[in-house]
């Protein structure tokens, strides 16, 4: 029988392979300054029929399969490795963790389960170990690592289900604010409720969930024989950046036997600084926390997080055997992922954060979003004294939103003269903005958090910034 071998490389075959992909890399990320930090408003309908195709019967060249990623592929759309992006909710994408997956995935070794890879499951144990001591979890909290925010929520709401409720939800009710994620809201979908059983309450002033309005619509719904049951919170919300009343919250949870969790999918890391510590105090009271290094801890995409403050109901929600796996490991000090999470077969993904955070330590981490929260408190004092302007949601940690003043006839033509200014500040292609609705009132955000983000770039959104105004007198 004939045996390929074409799938196995030779030595110098492999030196090439990564040589090769290592000067695309260093050409990447040495352009990346200059190139535009966002095209997606001009999507090619051709640029995207060019890239449909059959199944490959034949072989092509490396090099130009790699032209086609670098030089075809990535220039289109949004790049959020970019210094300029400022969007929705951003994170940069350290190079470290492609260098961690290159690693990881050579090795390809299996970490769901201490026995088969102990060392590699201690190294992902004790990132989570980390995770929970930067937001203040006792030692009894476990966690487990996600590709991102919305599957570590979903794994929240169904662990709170599972604990609190057993088989039967079906008066349960989830407290919520309409700022929060709309992950929530699939969230509990995908884990059985009915929309009903969803209790969203217009947030305050400030953008936040309101304990009182919290407090009154429980008491209502235990009238009607509902059983209230869940409190999902944001600690950093993606409209503004609202941050709710974590320790209220936390004592009504505890007062009414309420799971309380929260989203810290873009706030969580700023525990690291002193001044997120401040504004993030009731964090460590939650019953859950989601978390997402892929946003504040500027990792690339696939890296979120959930930490249960008790441990054990990640296992009472998770564990499940069969005759033909390994030896699960009993007691508390050597965890199998595969019994805290829904993953069996899973990525190494501890590898791609334990990597940075031990080439660098922590304190560098820290020390990048004390920056971001200085340059967010410049350019918000830079946008307060433009006198066309308006601040709408000052800023708690680095996302802040503002629109043009209302000197207008109608909500309607502010809104058009705000996404003016915004589309003006976009085209010149040096940053990026998104922008969202609160209360019918268009907004610009200006979110800081690509770790790439400095001064100089702030500085050219100002210019931008006030170009775009001169252009509409
Ligand atoms: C506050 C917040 N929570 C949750 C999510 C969902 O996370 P992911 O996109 O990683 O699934 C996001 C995403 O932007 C977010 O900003």
């Amino acid at each position: 029988m004939r045996h390929p071998d074409s799938l196995e490389f030779s030595a110098t075959e492999t030196r090439q392979l990564i040589d090769a992909v290592a000067e695309r890399i260093e050409h990447q990320i040495r352009t990346l300054p200059g190139q535009p930090v966002d095209t997606s408003g001009e999507v090619s309908a051709d640029l995207v029929r060019s890239f449909r195709e059959g199944l490959p019967e034949s072989a092509t060249d490396f090099d130009e399969l790699l032209n086609l990623i670098f030089d075809k592929a990535a220039p289109a759309g949004l790049n959020p490795t970019s210094p300029g992006f400022m969007g929705y909710v951003p994170g940069g994408g350290l190079f470290h963790a492609a260098l961690a997956d290159l690693i990881s995935n050579t090795l390809n070794r299996y970490v769901g389960v201490t026995m088969v890879a102990p060392a590699f499951v201690q190294i992902e144990a004790n990132v989570l170990r980390w995770f929970n001591e930067i937001i203040g979890y006792p030692e009894q909290a476990r966690g487990f690592l996600t590709s991102g925010g919305s599957m570590a929520t979903l794994s929240a709401v169904i662990t709170a289900r599972h604990v609190r409720l057993g088989e039967d939800f079906s008066k349960a009710v989830i407290y919520l604010s309409d700022q929060i994620h709309h992950c929530l809201n699939k969230a509990a979908r995908l884990a059985g409720f009915p929309a009903s059983a969803l209790h969203v309450l217009p947030a305050d002033e400030a953008f936040r969930l309101d304990p009182d309005a919290l407090r009154k619509a429980m008491e209502e719904d235990r009238s009607r024989g509902l059983e209230p049951f869940m409190i999902a919170a944001s600690a950093g919300t993606t409209n503004t950046g609202a941050i709710d009343p974590l320790p209220e919250l936390a004592a009504l949870a505890k007062e009414e036997h309420l799971w309380l969790h929260v989203d810290a999918a873009y706030g969580g890391f700023f525990c690291l600084t002193e001044r997120g510590k401040q504004k993030l105090k009731g964090l460590e009271m939650a019953d859950s926390v989601v978390l997402d290094p892929h946003k504040s801890l500027f990792l690339p995409y696939g890296t979120g997080a959930l930490l249960v403050r008790e441990g054990r109901d990640l296992k009472a929600t998770h564990s499940s055997g069969a005759d033909y796996m390994p030896l699960m490991q009993e007691g508390d000090e050597l965890m199998d992922f595969c019994e805290l999470s829904p993953e069996l077969t899973r990525p190494f993904r501890g590898l791609r954060v334990w990597l940075p955070m031990k080439m660098h330590g922590v304190g560098v981490f820290r020390d990048y979003l004390d920056e971001k929260l200085d340059l967010t408190d410049w350019i918000q004092q830079q946008i307060a004294q433009l006198p066309e302007l308006e601040i709408i949601a000052p800023a708690e940690l680095s996302i802040m939103a503002f629109a043009l003043r209302d000197t207008f006839e109608t909500l309607e033509s502010r809104n058009a003269a705000t996404r003016k200014l915004m589309s003006f500040i976009n085209e010149q292609q040096r940053v990026s903005l998104t922008g969202t609705t609160v209360r019918g009132l268009f907004v610009i955000r200006i979110a800081v958090l690509v770790y790439r983000v400095h001064q100089e770039r702030m500085e050219m959104l100002l210019e931008d910034l006030k170009a775009g105004l001169a252009a509409m007198n």
